[in-house]
């Protein structure tokens, strides 16, 4: 299982110190923890915990060097050490504009810089109600299918926005449902990883971790509280863990 903690804009060189101060878990071969702080504490990050992997929260269009200024390359986050980037988060496309055409060329240059692109995709709450779920997926994947290539590694992160800083989760069956969807529409890739993001916290980690198509989770407001945090981490090991008896 693949955990990220997305930090957003928040933090601050103190309280990442103190983050792990308490946060213990270290990732495994069975699950993968990264976290997203805002780029200036990426380096910090490393000094931290050296099995915890990092994550970048965006990058720029623009891919290399250039006259861009207040930009951030791909290849700049590969260069400090990043693994993952998210890119396409409902609050870059609601606050900043961002349009299908937009990720696709941030997910491009995330995956020729090396690393995984973690692309997030997921239906407003009037589009659920219109029963609109799986038309929003299938379109926001679209141009991914069509540009990306098939070996890629992707991990695709199905947030609906309705849920995300919310409080209010999908029914256990709707997550799966939306997770397999993806699945399902991603058929021709051969690596791809499927998260669920939004409102996940150390109380219904469990239940989420619960749908076998749901395989990590992106995490917002509850990997800022180191305790929370390592409550979701549990419940993935817990997961597993099952998964492993329940093959043997
Ligand atoms: P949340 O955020 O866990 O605070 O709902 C999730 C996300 O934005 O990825």
């Amino acid at each position: 299982m693949l955990i990220i903690g997305n930090w957003k804009m928040n933090g601050s060189a103190e309280s990442l110190t103190t983050f792990f101060k308490t946060f213990q878990e270290s990732s495994d071969a069975e699950v993968q923890i990264a976290v997203a702080p805002p780029y200036p504490y990426l380096p910090s990050l490393k000094a931290h915990g050296a099995s915890i992997f990092m994550a970048a929260q965006d990058c720029s269009t623009h891919a290399g060097s250039g006259a861009f200024t207040g930009e951030v390359s791909a290849q700049m986050l590969a260069d400090v050490g990043c693994t993952y980037v998210i890119v396409g988060h409902s609050e870059r496309r609601q606050y900043f504009h961002e349009t299908d055409q937009t990720v696709l060329t941030k997910t491009q240059n995330v995956l020729s810089a090396g690393m995984v692109p973690v692309i997030c995709i997921g239906e407003t709450l009037e589009q659920r109600k219109a029963g609109q779920t799986q038309d929003v997926l299938a379109h926001q994947l679209k141009l991914m299918i069509q540009h990306i290539a098939k070996e890629a590694r992707v991990v695709i992160a199905y947030e609906p926005v309705w849920a995300i800083g919310t409080g209010l989760t999908p029914e256990n069956a709707e997550i799966q449902e939306g997770c397999n969807f993806i699945a399902r529409t991603l058929s021709d890739f051969s690596d791809v990883t499927v998260l669920y993001g939004g409102s996940v916290n150390g109380d219904n980690a469990s239940e989420i971790f619960g749908n076998d198509a749901v395989q990590g989770a992106l995490v917002g407001g509850a990997s800022l509280k180191p305790h929370e945090f390592q409550r979701i981490i549990d419940s993935a090991k817990r997961r597993t863990n099952f998964d492993v008896n329940a093959v043997s």
